[in-house]
């Protein structure tokens, strides 16, 4: 079943202790991304709640590239890569937002007016890049058809931040 499947892609996502620092348990999807099954049901579950109601995916550099990626191609729509600064030759948008220390900028070019835009992301933490990337996406003239993770810590509080997000896993 569906819920088996995604059980066991869950079951996939590795905690690893003290990483990226020291105290940090950090939720490593790599290897339920190397997993053919688990890759395929999490796409699916991931774009489930919206199909039909977007024609453009959106992710964030890097992670979000790969689930973007994957979503956009199974449902025939197109990709959007919203990328870190200073990577794109000629931005229409650019967005910064806040880190837990100092602060990042995403920027992506082109005209969105009339898309219908689903932003996909690995991880919802405290919500600044995906609410940058919301941002982003309508100052470029699109519109957010909605926002899926694949896991949300639920402890970061991120959710206020984008409060309609599809999470398909929750600490
Ligand atoms: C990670 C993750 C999300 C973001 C979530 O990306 O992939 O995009 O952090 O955190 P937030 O909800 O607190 O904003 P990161 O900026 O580390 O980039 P990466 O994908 O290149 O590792």
């Amino acid at each position: 079943t569906d819920s088996a499947r995604l059980a066991r892609a869950e079951s996939l996502i590795a905690l690893t202790p003290d990483f990226p620092q020291p105290g940090i348990l950090f939720r490593d999807i790599g290897p339920m991304l190397t997993d053919a099954d688990a890759l395929a049901a999490v796409t699916q579950a991931l774009a489930a709640p919206f199909e039909g109601g977007f024609d453009l995916v959106a992710g964030v550099e890097a992670r979000g590239f790969l689930l973007a990626g994957t979503v956009a191609a199974t449902t025939r729509t197109g990709l959007l890569p919203i990328r870190k600064a200073g990577k794109t030759p000629r931005p229409s948008a650019s967005v910064d937002y806040a880190l837990e220390y100092g602060i990042a900028t995403i920027e992506a070019a082109g005209d969105l007016t009339g898309r219908r835009v689903l932003l996909v992301d690995d991880v919802l933490a405290t919500g600044g890049t995906l609410r940058a990337a919301v941002s982003l996406v309508e100052q470029l003239g699109g519109t957010v058809a909605g926002v899926a993770v694949v896991l949300e810590l639920t402890e970061l509080g991120g959710r206020a931040a984008v409060p309609s997000t599809h999470a398909v896993f929750a600490t």
